[in-house]
């Protein structure tokens, strides 16, 4: 971006997590699997799942929370907010707009969702790196969250083995110190391979006109598909995001990932010859997330320590739609 822009910090990240968890083995009362099967194949051992009235937007107000605390603002100092999520609770009021009333945000903040399934934080980053630049709005508070335990068919036991629930949220700034947080960043979509992963929330007709056959509930998945087309695309893909950036993998600190799979995870590592302490993990205690998954991943490994601030790391998502993408950002002191 040109000199005339304004840089973006990032000046916190919170998670949230449900309490209650389901393991593999607990899957085995629902159908014929294994804690070997799932565990081999996904890295997956356990998911969160809400229980109760508990939902996204529960966890993403709690994430935004810690956020905010984090990033040492007030809620009254947040000049927009954008959520991110696969599939809201409610299509409408927008999470982000339930987010803005329960922290008590001003009823003049524009409050809006984004769907790009799982690279939604990626998306999100993105959109409040352009309006800050511009120098539109000013603090911006990114909440990705997703309730997907509701939305599996939890007699697919190919598609319920992989999901979990969880959000993280981000607050970002104009920066004052003339760097910007976010190196680099790109988001990638492909309409035309959509079928690959689906979650349908379609209605009926009005009944005064011709009915159909409306297509079936929960999510569906062609995970062969999905594996395929990620294991091919995204190795290459943050690579070049990378080489782009004019950096060198070695130039980076971590990897944080969205946690869908393993193997795909491995996947990119490998091509990035990184070793094993500088990449984030988390699928095995959360499965996949969705859009909360990268920010989870990357709230929770720094808070635990794992990775260390003054960093830089590489954030690569994918999800439906396809939808992909891939940001550079520093991690400077005190963002957790
Ligand atoms: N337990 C035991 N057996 C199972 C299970 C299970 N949970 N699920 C499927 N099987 C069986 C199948 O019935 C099949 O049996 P068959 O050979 O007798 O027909 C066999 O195991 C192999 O099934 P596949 O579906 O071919 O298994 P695969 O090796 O492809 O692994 C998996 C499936 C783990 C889902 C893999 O394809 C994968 O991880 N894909 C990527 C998924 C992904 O990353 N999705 C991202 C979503 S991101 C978003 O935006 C939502």
């Amino acid at each position: 971006m040109g000199n005339n822009l304004i840089p973006l910090r990032i000046a916190g990240v919170g998670y949230s997590v449900p309490d209650a968890v389901i393991t593999n083995d607990d899957l085995t009362k629902l159908y014929d699997t294994s804690d070997e099967w799932i565990y081999t194949r996904t890295g997956i051992k356990e998911r969160r799942v809400v229980s109760g009235e508990e939902n996204a937007v529960d966890l993403g107000f709690v994430a935004a929370k810690n956020a905010l605390e984090k990033a040492k603002m007030l809620p009254e100092d947040i000049d927009l907010i954008i959520a991110a999520s696969s599939a809201p609770p409610d299509l409408y009021p927008a999470i982000a707009c339930h987010i803005q009333a329960r922290l008590g945000i001003s009823t003049q903040v524009p409050a809006f969702d984004i769907t790009a399934a799982c690279t939604g934080l990626i998306y999100a980053l993105s959109i409040a790196k352009a309006y800050i630049a511009s120098g539109m709005y000013k603090n911006i508070l990114l909440v990705a969250t997703d309730n997907n335990s509701r939305l599996v068919n939890w007699e697919d036991r190919s598609t319920s083995i992989l999901f979990g629930d969880g959000a993280g949220a981000m607050v970002v700034t104009a920066s004052e110190d003339g760097v910007d947080d976010v190196i680099a960043i790109d988001i990638k979509s492909d309409g035309s391979i959509g079928d690959l992963i689906e979650l349908s929330f379609d209605g009926k007709n009005c009944p005064l006109v011709e009915q159909y056959e409306p297509k079936p509930q929960g999510i569906r998945m062609n995970g062969k598909g999905v594996y395929a087309f990620v294991a091919k695309i995204l190795p290459h893909y943050v690579e070049n995001l990378i080489t782009n950036a004019g950096m060198k993998a070695e130039d980076i600190d971590y990897l944080i990932p969205h946690q869908a799979n393993i193997r795909i995870i491995q996947a990119v590592q490998e091509r990035l010859g990184y070793s094993d302490d500088k990449v984030v993990t988390n699928i095995k205690y959360y499965g996949n997330t969705s859009a909360a998954s990268i920010p989870l991943a990357l709230a929770e490994s720094v808070e635990k320590g794992n990775v260390k601030l003054g960093t830089t790391a590489v954030l690569c998502g994918f999800g439906a739609g396809m939808t992909w993408g891939g940001a550079i950002v520093r991690l400077r002191e005190g963002i957790c």
